[in-house]
């Protein structure tokens, strides 16, 4: 699986580096760092004033903060071809 958080200019004020961060703390805490592939991107091109894009494999999730991290992560991580 492969992860993408943007550090595009929009997405870096709404906090990209706190997701980034959340994202690697819950890799480690569900042991998956060794099958997922971890990266940064450039502006994805679907800035939202909500919070922070994503891509998970083919699947682009917008709005991303701490407040829904948890059940994004659920989601599109753990409820993808990893769960
Ligand atoms: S800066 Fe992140 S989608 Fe544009």
């Amino acid at each position: 699986m492969k992860i993408s958080i943007c550090v595009g200019s929009s997405c870096h004020l709404k906090g990209s580096y706190d997701i980034i961060n959340l994202m690697k703390e819950h890799l480690e805490k569900n042991d998956l760092t060794d099958r997922v592939e971890l990266s940064a991107a450039f502006c994805l091109g679907r800035c939202t004033s909500t919070g922070v894009t994503i891509q998970v494999d083919d699947e682009i999730i917008t709005g991303v903060c701490p407040d829904n991290f948890e059940s994004v992560f659920n989601q599109y991580v753990l409820g993808g071809k990893l769960g």
